[in-house]
């Protein structure tokens, strides 16, 4: 736990927990020359975003300039965090030398933004670039040519510009873009899961909550957001969970997955591959791809509806198609 970072939730001012083996993964990659796009995926609410602006907040304090940008906000001061903290006036004078109009998606010129800011910022070590949820921003036609480019940007501009080390970060939750990234060689792609047992009771117990912890990580598989929703329902689990079933029941039924295929999932997250990837695009199960896990891939568990290649991205969509 590291009460220096503080996370928002609920109206309460909390540290940021757990992710010790992420950051080091992250850190050791940002010490060295790294010349691939780093793409991380996980499951919706696990943690992308709260664990780059951690990042992005330490490696600022620890000789690197790093910067933060956010996809989907379209307003450029509001996108773009950095760390060390720059002047405003810096700043906005690299915004402007931009020669891009500064509506619209500032993620698209995430290169050029960083170019623009480390000729006016002198840093020790290197930069770090994380530009978040970025596939549903630039789309996903986009996506392939998107992280080409950061790629042939990476080996080109970093050794040109005298910059040590690069490091670029992108994240999404959108299991296509996932799927298109890894057919590719000019991507790492790595999985965020939910946060482990340990960690997550260090991030649930700042909130008071009446249940124990572990019958809290039962119904949520370590996922922060569904753990933040249930403490905004009076921490009524079941009735979150009533919630994503009738949401489910019609996300599915637009897709015309019969209610068998989906029981059959739930018993077993591998059952059905093909099913389990239209899931994926809905945001309810996700391929593991344990191998890619950037610190551990959860184990088997099929309470908590984890199997082999696939599972749900929280115990309580599986608790939920089972009562369709
Ligand atoms: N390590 C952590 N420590 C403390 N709080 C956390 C941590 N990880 C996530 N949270 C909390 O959980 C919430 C959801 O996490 P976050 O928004 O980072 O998920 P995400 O994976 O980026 O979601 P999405 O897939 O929608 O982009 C955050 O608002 C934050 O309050
Ligand atoms: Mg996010």
């Amino acid at each position: 736990m590291d009460c220096r970072f503080r996370v928002g939730v609920l109206g309460r001012s909390i540290c940021f927990s757990d992710r010790e083996l992420e950051v080091a993964a992250i850190e050791g990659m940002a010490r060295g020359y790294h010349p691939f796009p780093v793409a991380i995926y996980g499951p919706e609410g696990c943690g992308k975003t709260t664990l780059t602006r951690y990042l992005v907040h330490r490696l600022g304090n620890e000789g690197y300039l790093a910067i933060y940008l956010d996809a989907l906000t379209e307003v450029p001061g509001k996108a773009l965090e950095l760390s060390p903290p720059i002047p405003q006036h810096v700043v906005e004078d690299a915004l402007r030398s931009l020669s891009v109009p500064l509506s619209g998606v500032i993620a698209r010129y995430a290169a050029r933004v960083a170019e623009a800011l480390w000729r006016r910022v002198k840093m020790r070590r290197g930069v770090v670039v994380v530009v978040d949820d970025v596939y549903r921003a630039v789309g996903l036609g986009a996506a392939e040519r998107y992280t080409k480019a950061l790629y042939e940007w990476v080996s080109r501009s970093a050794p040109r510009h005298g910059v040590k080390n690069l490091l670029v970060l992108l994240t999404t939750s959108e299991g296509v873009s996932k799927r298109l990234l890894a057919r590719h060689s000019y991507v790492e792609l790595y999985m965020l899961w939910n946060l482990p047992e340990k960690g997550f009771e260090e991030f649930v117990e700042q909130l008071n909550p009446p249940h124990s912890p572990s019958d809290l990580y039962t119904a949520t598989g370590g996922n922060p957001r569904i753990l933040i929703e249930i403490a905004r329902h009076g921490w009524d689990h079941e009735r979150v969970r009533r919630m994503y079933r009738d949401r489910i029941r019609s996300a599915i039924r637009s897709l015309g997955i019969p209610r068998e295929k989906l029981r059959e999932l739930a018993r077993d997250p591998d059952a059905d591959p093909e099913t389990a990837a239209k899931l994926e695009e809905l945001g309810l199960m996700i391929e593991l791809m344990r191998s890619s896990a950037l610190g551990e891939a959860p184990n088997p568990d099929p309470d908590l509806g984890i199997g082999t290649e696939w599972a749900w991205q929280t115990p309580l969509f599986r608790t939920a198609v089972l009562e369709l």
